[in-house]
């Protein structure tokens, strides 16, 4: 089978790539990335010999393009991950949000419908990766499960929100074979150093500032980036078409003893004295709009297809900071070049 692999060349999309890749050799994976500045293919260096994977560098806000390349290829499936996925970049810019998000999806689902009809037994799925940030933001207690009614507040969450909204659309109304998962914060090896960890992470080693928004209580449910992939696996494999599944492992924490965790044991790594990292921390302006509390309920996923997550939070960040460091010239290379003059647009008057 042709498995279409959207985003493939991101964060996440790049541990998807390579475990099905990996493990499925009987499929042909085909990695459609625009290769925006969070799209790299160094993330996928090891696998891009492999007979059976394939790079396709193109948009999938064109539409032409995209019904060209379903009509060639006529894929068995897709998992959908492109998408521009920072908040603070939504705030900033929502319509590039709505044209990936939401034009990108209902095009891909549009092509995806065409080769579906044409036969209804070739195409097996259509599978929308999303993120629980569409149910909004929760007080001190509670969690979200896969009956929570959408509440998105940021523009990111907004357009996901909507692109999750399209895909249910076209499962009720044309048939289309199709599924969401929703998940909780990830944190691995690959992130760009845009978002929390990975730019702690970033700054400790070169001893600059952690900016924390606001005084630090807002709490974030992580997930180790390779247990959401074999998460993705589990529920391609297994679930039925027209359901949801929720992804998260329960691990919530509030931003800063994420970051004191990561301090300390950067301080251990970096052979710096204890306590020495903390001293970086710096609280700035909030962001706008700041959900409080994302916490994921994911026992659907762990008591129907059996999945659980495989790491402590403490293992998977020690294991973060340990490839960051092994690859030095990874960082260095995103953030040379227009990350800089992101980071000052978005830090250095903040
Ligand atoms: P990312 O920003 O690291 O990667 C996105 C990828 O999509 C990049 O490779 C980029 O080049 C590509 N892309 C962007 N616009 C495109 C376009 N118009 N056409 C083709 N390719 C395009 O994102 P990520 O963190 O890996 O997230 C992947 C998916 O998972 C997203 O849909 C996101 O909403 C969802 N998600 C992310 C998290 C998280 O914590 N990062 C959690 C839950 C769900
Ligand atoms: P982020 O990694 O951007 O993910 P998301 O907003 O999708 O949850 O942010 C995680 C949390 O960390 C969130 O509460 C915002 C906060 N944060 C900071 O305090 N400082 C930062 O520089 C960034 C990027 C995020």
């Amino acid at each position: 089978m042709k498995i279409l692999i959207t985003g493939g060349a991101g964060f996440i999309g790049s541990h998807v790539v390579r475990l099905f890749v990996n493990k499925y050799p009987s499929y042909t994976i085909y990695n459609l990335d625009k290769l925006t500045y969070a799209g790299n293919l160094a993330n996928l260096k090891d696998i891009e010999n492999k007979p059976n994977y394939k790079f396709v560098k193109g948009d999938i806000v064109d539409a032409d393009f995209i019904n060209k390349l379903f009509s060639e290829l006529k894929f068995g499936a897709v998992i959908h991950l492109a998408a521009e996925s920072h908040v603070d970049r939504s705030i900033t810019n929502p319509l590039e949000f709505v044209y990936t998000n939401v034009i990108g999806t209902v095009n891909l689902l549009n092509a995806a419908k065409t080769i579906y009809k044409e036969n209804t037994n070739a195409f097996k799925l259509f599978y929308h990766v999303s993120t629980d940030e569409v149910y909004g933001s929760l007080g001190e207690t509670g969690m979200f499960t896969e009956t929570t009614s959408y509440d998105p507040h940021s523009p990111y969450s907004a357009s996901k929100a909507s692109s999750d909204h399209f895909v249910r659309a076209y499962h009720d109304t044309y048939g289309l074979p199709s599924l969401i998962s929703n998940c909780s914060n990830n944190y691995g090896p690959n992130h760009f150093p845009e978002k929390l960890i990975p730019l702690c992470i970033s700054n400790i080693k070169n001893n600059k500032p952690l900016p924390i928004y606001g005084k630090g209580e807002n709490v974030r449910d992580w997930l180790f980036v390779e247990d959401h992939a074999r998460a993705i696996d589990v529920i391609f494999h297994n679930a039925k078409a027209g359901s949801t599944y929720n992804i998260g492992g329960h691990n919530e924490w509030t931003n800063i003893d994420v970051i004191r965790l990561l301090c300390k044991i950067m301080d251990k790594k970096l052979g710096r004295a204890e306590g020495t990292n903390e001293k970086l921390i710096t609280f700035v302006k909030d962001r706008a709009g700041h959900d409080l509390r994302y916490a994921i309920d994911s026992t659907k996923l762990q008591n129907e297809l059996g999945w659980k997550p495989s790491l402590q939070f403490e293992e998977g960040l020690e294991r973060t900071v340990d490839w960051y460091l092994a690859n030095e010239e990874w960082l260095q290379n995103v953030t040379s070049g227009d990350y800089q003059k992101y980071y000052e647009q978005q830090y250095v008057k903040r």
